[in-house]
């Protein structure tokens, strides 16, 4: 695992976006596969890319997105479904075409016609040729997609149940509380896995508790973000704020004055 520590959420955004550039470069064949999360830890490194495809270097109009994770039951054209906030915060910023945008279905008659969905989801992404970078935020609970604490650690896409404190992180988004949707599919812990590259970022003090159990504590469903530990190409992205429960911070700082891709 890298896990590069920098000032600012700026600077922050600048290297992931990087780390993402150089994932594709590495891992990607002619149609890249991107594999997306919402939220707002991710927004300037979805604008660091968005700058890089103006200048040139970089290019998604070929890149296929799956998103993480979908609420259940919220209509696709509702403005907090994430199928809508993808499009508005990365197919309209960086260029990828929205008929390439994948994210998983929450509707459904029944529990059971949405779980088969899910399974056909993670197919979808192995047809395509598996997610070469996947971009991850983290929840203070230490969540990775809306894998809550005690998701599986092999877990495949699949619909969970929110956790309350997910739920009201996320109610700022919706009028109230009793609003923000009860369940969700999303990727599961052994899906994000198999992705080539996983790009985390952090940024904040209430990331801090959730980022040193994911860094340093043991691997543990408890917190679903320490299956970065078992992923041989884990790229984590912090400012100062959200690495500051680290006991191990001289040794990153040492290893990341050795990667090639500082800017
Ligand atoms: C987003 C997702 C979540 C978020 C996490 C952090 O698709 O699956 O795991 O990455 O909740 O959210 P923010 O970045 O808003 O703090």
């Amino acid at each position: 695992m890298e896990v590069l520590i920098v000032d600012t959420p700026e600077a922050a955004a600048a290297f992931a976006a990087e780390a993402v550039l150089d994932g594709l470069r590495k891992h990607a064949g002619e149609n890249p596969v991107l594999g997306l999360a919402t939220g707002s830890s991710p927004l300037g490194l979805y604008a660091e890319l968005a700058a890089a495809a103006q200048r040139g270097e970089a290019d998604f109009s070929d890149t296929v997105g799956f998103a993480l994770d979908e609420y259940v039951g919220l209509e696709d054209t509702h403005e907090q479904s994430y199928r809508q906030t993808l499009i508005r915060e990365v197919c309209d910023v960086i260029g990828l075409p929205v008929e390439n945008l994948n994210v998983p279905n929450g509707h459904g008659e029944s529990v059971e016609q949405i779980a088969a969905q899910a399974t056909a989801y993670d197919e979808a992404i192995k047809a395509a040729g598996g997610v070469d970078v996947q971009i991850l935020g983290i929840g203070a609970n230490g969540h990775l997609g809306f894998n809550e604490p005690a998701s599986s650690l092999r877990s495949r896409t699949r619909i969970k149940r929110l956790a309350a404190q997910t739920r009201e992180d996320n109610a700022r988004f919706f009028d109230g509380l009793d609003r923000v949707p009860t369940h969700c599919v999303t990727q599961g812990l052994g899906t994000v896995q198999d992705a080539r590259r996983l790009v985390l970022i952090a940024l904040g003090s209430n990331k801090a508790e959730a980022i040193a159990a994911a860094i340093e504590g043991p691997l543990s469903a408890s917190c679903p973000g320490s299956v970065l530990q078992l992923h041989p190409d884990a790229v984590v992205v912090l400012d100062e704020a959200a690495a500051a429960g680290l006991k191990n911070r001289g040794y990153y700082d040492d290893a990341a004055a050795g990667l090639q891709f500082g800017i």
